[in-house]
């Protein structure tokens, strides 16, 4: 039987009529219209469709909408204030971090919280916390190198955390 749920996205709450059965992945992108979060292989093995939780990253694929209504999720549309994209985003556009983008946001939002959590990360480190997030294109290299420039901008210039 269909609810009626609130959720909290992007800082704005929202109440959504929701199925048992409907995913955040499917209540983020058809009643929020936040397109950023993508559906890949929808048994949570890509990390395209990846947000953030209470300020860590899950795969809303596999979590029922109705589960996340009294959390904070955020998507990567809440990045970027106004024309200024975060600096991770913009490390991204620098380094030419993708070939599609399909799978950007997803590596975006859990760069996020890896910086939020390990400033400072090695190579290695990044690779370890981003290896549940796939790029089809094999854009790897380049990714690695926008995380570790992000790493060093945000030093520089530290933002908010995911936490809101
Ligand atoms: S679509 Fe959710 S992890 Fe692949
Ligand atoms: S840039 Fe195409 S899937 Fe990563």
């Amino acid at each position: 039987m269909k609810k009626l749920v609130t959720l909290t996205v992007n800082g704005l709450e929202q109440e959504v009529v929701v199925a048992p059965h409907h995913t955040l992945l499917d209540v983020l992108r058809r009643e929020f219209k936040l397109f950023s979060v993508r559906e890949g292989c929808g048994i949570g093995m890509c990390g395209a469709c990846t947000v953030l939780l209470d300020g860590k990253p899950v795969s809303s694929c596999l979590l029922l909408a109705a589960l996340a209504a009294e959390h904070e999720i955020v998507t990567v549309e809440s990045l970027a204030e106004g024309s200024r994209l975060h600096p991770i985003q913009q490390a991204f556009v620098d380094h030419t971090a993708f070939q599609c983008s399909y799978c950007t946001p997803g590596f975006i939002l859990t760069t996020k919280v890896l910086l939020e959590e390990n400033p400072a990360p090695t190579a290695d480190e990044v690779k370890a916390y981003l290896a549940g997030n796939l790029c089809r294109c094999g854009s790897y290299v380049k990714i690695l190198d926008a995380v570790l420039d992000a790493a060093q901008r945000l030093q520089i210039e530290p933002q908010p955390s995911s936490a809101g």
